[in-house]
């Protein structure tokens, strides 16, 4: 991993421990000056923040209830106090806990959707809030990247309002995403089963690992490497069938400024297009059309 130019500062929550502490350790890694959220691991957060700082410098760490809409709007001017600017937010603090369609309650859904959906979306819009007021309209000062789960592509009834609050969180990411740009990028990155929990045995784990198709799930290192690229490049790496056009290429980040999901939907919808004009070359104006199917419809 290349090191980031000049010091930047990514706040990381839930990063004390397992997937966050891996995705702090590998932006560190990178340069960036790692903010360490946490709520009750304060010993693990402060080694976090300890062998981030041996790889970048200055990091230092933060607690709060991301449950608690009132600490989760302190945290960000928190972070820029003692940084001056932050420019990147890893949401991958979540609440994890089960419950099923017999055991659903209002109580436990709401649980989840305010640590795992809201406070990610106020630190969106808390990130967005500081670099408008830092840098104007530029263009992509800052990023978010939300940790989704691989599970809402895959469902099963299990962890119900878990999943339900991370199915927020998807749509909330798209939303975001149109909403927070240009001077916001939002990604998601939905991991497999990659740690197991106490929830889970270690053979359960191993077996449900093996029945991937490669055999083997992802690991923390590939989850914190996708989110260390989704945070350091400034757009993605753009493949179509038709081979490659400049003008369209631009067209194409020019709308979807790095926001994967949105090339997801984008690139089916070009396909619409090209066939029902009976065109097989992509220009600015095929794409300007998908575009605006995509966001009415
Ligand atoms: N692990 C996996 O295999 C997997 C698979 C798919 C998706 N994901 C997603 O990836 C992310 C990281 O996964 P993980 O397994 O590392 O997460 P995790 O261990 O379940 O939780 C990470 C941290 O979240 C913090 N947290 C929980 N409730 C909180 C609250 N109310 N306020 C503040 N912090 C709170 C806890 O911090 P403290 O310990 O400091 O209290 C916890 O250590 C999550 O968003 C998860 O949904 C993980």
């Amino acid at each position: 991993m290349s090191r980031a130019t000049a010091p930047r500062t990514v706040l990381v929550t839930g990063a004390a421990k397992r997937l966050g502490r891996e995705i702090a350790l590998a932006l560190a890694q990178a340069g960036w000056q790692v903010a360490v959220h946490y709520r009750d691991s304060k010993a693990d957060a402060i080694k976090t923040v300890a062998d981030c700082a041996a790889l970048s410098g200055a990091c230092a760490h933060f607690d709060a209830d991301l449950g608690d809409e009132v600490a989760v709007r302190g945290l960000l001017p928190r972070v820029i106090e003692r940084f001056g600017q932050v420019h990147a937010v890893v949401n991958s603090a979540a609440l994890f806990e089960h419950d099923s369609a017999a055991s659903f309650s209002f109580e436990i859904m709401a649980k989840h959707l305010r640590c795992n959906t809201g406070a990610a979306i106020v630190l969106a819009q808390a990130l967005h809030q500081h670099r408008v007021a830092t840098t104007g309209e530029a263009p992509a000062s800052g990023v978010v990247v939300n940790l989704l789960d691989q599970k809402l592509w895959n469902q099963n009834p299990d962890f119900f309002s878990y999943t339900l609050s991370k199915a927020a969180l998807e749509a909330a990411n798209t939303m975001l995403a149109l909403a927070l740009a240009p001077q916001l990028r939002v990604v998601g990155v939905a991991p497999g089963l990659t740690l197991t929990s106490h929830l889970l045995s270690d053979e359960k784990f191993q077996q449900l690992h093996a029945l991937s198709p490669l055999g083997r799930s992802s690991t923390a290192d590939d989850v914190a490497a996708t989110v260390w690229h989704a945070i350091s490049t400034d757009r993605p790496t753009l493949r179509h069938p038709a081979g490659r056009d400049a003008q369209a290429i631009a067209a194409i980040e020019r709308i979807t400024r790095g926001n994967f999901r949105l090339l997801e939907r984008l690139f089916p919808q070009i396909g619409r297009v090209l066939k029902i004009n009976q065109l097989d070359t992509i220009t600015d104006d095929v794409i300007e059309a998908a575009a605006s199917t995509l966001i009415t419809s």
